[in-house]
């Protein structure tokens, strides 16, 4: 919505085939072209899939974020191959994959913006305990992102944002997880992350979205291979 807001046509994967219209819709609603590419990117050949039916509908791609993602809380020692390799599929491959076929687009129109999501986490002594796959999956993708910002240079700019904790159902899942292990309930952890933070507030989505437009914008025409981590603070807490 945010890119939108900013002029961008744009086409829309999820999972989730509903919500992805539904976005859609409100990207339709501003005035600019929609199309919801439904599919589980953790497969490569649905991501061909998808990447086919984008170039045919809107013949060119100015910007790729690489956003899905899954988390979990839960011990190295009770994680299984299969949680383990969901992380790894679904954030690090397909950031992977979409990149691959992004670049190709992108080195044609001489001009292209990659924004892949980080995470806090994914910084030298910011890992959280218990979320082992989650922490290497985005280790994963800020090294692909410094690497893709080599290779894709001059005309393509590679950046990832790094979010804190952002109250989306994918935190809403840790605050229950946690809680179960902790003897808590979900509302108490909130609760204690919330008052962690230095600003004293959870961020909004449309918070990680405007540095997103920001990296995609002429103000950040000299910025690549970086990590920006937006984390209203973290990994510095209150005391
Ligand atoms: N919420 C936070 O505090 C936080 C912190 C750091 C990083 N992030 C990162 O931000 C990004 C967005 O997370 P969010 O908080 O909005 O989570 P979310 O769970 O609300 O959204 C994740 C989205 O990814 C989609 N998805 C999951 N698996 C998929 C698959 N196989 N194929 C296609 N789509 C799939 C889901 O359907 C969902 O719409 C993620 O990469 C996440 O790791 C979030």
């Amino acid at each position: 919505m945010r890119l939108a807001s900013h002029g961008a046509d744009v086409a829309i994967n999820d999972l989730n085939a509903e919500s992805a219209e539904k976005t859609a819709q409100e990207v339709r609603a501003l005035g600019r072209k929609s199309l919801t590419l439904p599919a589980d990117i953790s497969k490569t050949s649905e991501i061909d899939r998808i990447f086919d039916v984008l170039v045919k509908n809107f013949n060119r791609l100015d910007i790729l974020v690489n956003n899905a993602g899954i988390s979990m809380y839960r011990p190295i020692l009770e994680c299984s191959e299969e949680d383990y390799d969901r992380h790894m599929d679904i954030m690090t491959k397909a950031t992977f994959w979409c990149m691959k076929r992004a670049a190709p687009i992108m080195m044609k129109q001489k001009w292209g913006r990659i924004v892949n999501l980080g995470s806090y986490v994914a910084q030298l002594n910011c890992t959280t305990k218990n979320f082992g796959p989650y922490c290497a999956a985005k280790f994963g993708i800020i090294g692909l992102t410094q690497v893709a910002a080599q290779e894709f240079a001059p005309h393509i700019l590679v950046n990832a944002v790094g979010p804190g904790d952002v109250a989306t159902e994918m935190m809403e899942i840790e605050w229950v997880q946690e809680g179960e292990m902790r003897g808590m309930p979900a509302a108490d952890v909130k609760e204690l992350y919330r008052k962690r933070l230095l600003l004293e507030k959870f961020e909004t989505p449309d918070d990680i979205a405007k540095v997103v437009a920001f990296l995609c914008s002429p103000l950040a025409d000299q910025i690549t291979g970086s990590h920006i981590v937006a984390g209203g603070g973290l990994p510095y807490t209150v005391k």
